[in-house]
């Protein structure tokens, strides 16, 4: 492994090792192991989008006290990165990861990269744990079929204040495969999209007693 990749990796590591939000160290992991493969696939910069999905959640603020802060945070983590490829990284960062209304669109194969990359751990069976996993910090209830919608509407369209976990699939997670940008993202999407629908097929079957 590159040094400068060695170093970031070990700082991240530290940092989100005990994180309890859903940005766990082992979640950087798995984007960052989607990323490689990707980029790969897609002949993008692998340096690039490995580095931008390493500190991708550094500047999310379940983790930083603010956006900004989080961003310069990246910025001297990435001293040691030239110029060019730095400014890169952090611009993907700030495309993907910022949540609310002025986000910038993902315009570079690299940013494609790293979303899709980021977007695949939120679905299959690593997307349910979680999904369950933050309903459960959050106190929500797995279910409530008065409130789960079942439209297909954007992730925009609702941001309905009160939400269940398996509401958090409609509102969002099946919409991600057609999100996805790339061509290699959107085929290991495919798998992990029928387990999520499998899935919820069986359970409101359990649910209503049908099975
Ligand atoms: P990321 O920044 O990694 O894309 P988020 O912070 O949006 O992820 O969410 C972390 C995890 O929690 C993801 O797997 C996401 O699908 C899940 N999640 C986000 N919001 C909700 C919710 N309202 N209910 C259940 N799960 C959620
Ligand atoms: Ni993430």
């Amino acid at each position: 492994m590159n040094e400068i990749v060695s170093t970031i990796t070990h700082y991240v590591k530290q940092k989100l090792e005990n994180e309890g939000s859903g940005h766990d160290w082992h979640h950087i992991e798995r984007v960052v192991r989607h990323a490689e493969v990707i980029a790969k696939a897609e002949g993008a910069n692998d340096f690039v989008c490995i580095v931008a999905a390493l500190v991708h959640d550094l500047a999310d603020d379940k983790i930083a006290p603010s956006e900004a802060e989080g961003l310069k945070e990246v910025e001297r983590l990435l001293e040691d990165v030239n110029r060019e490829e730095r400014e890169h990284i952090i611009e993907i960062i700030s495309s993907i990861s910022f949540k609310g209304g002025n986000r910038p669109p993902v315009t570079t194969l690299e940013a494609q990269v790293v979303q899709d990359a980021d977007r695949l751990d939120a679905i299959g069976a690593i997307g349910i744990a979680r999904t369950f996993v933050y309903a459960g910090a959050k106190g929500d209830l797995i279910h409530d079929p008065s409130i789960t919608i079942r439209d297909n509407m954007t992730p925009e369209t609702y941001r309905s204040g009160q939400s269940t976990a398996i509401n958090h699939f409609y509102e969002k997670l099946l919409h991600l495969k057609e999100l996805m940008n790339t061509t290699k993202g959107k085929e290991l999407a495919q798998h992990r999209h029928e387990f999520m629908e499998h899935f919820l097929n069986q359970f409101h079957d359990e649910w209503a007693g049908r099975k």
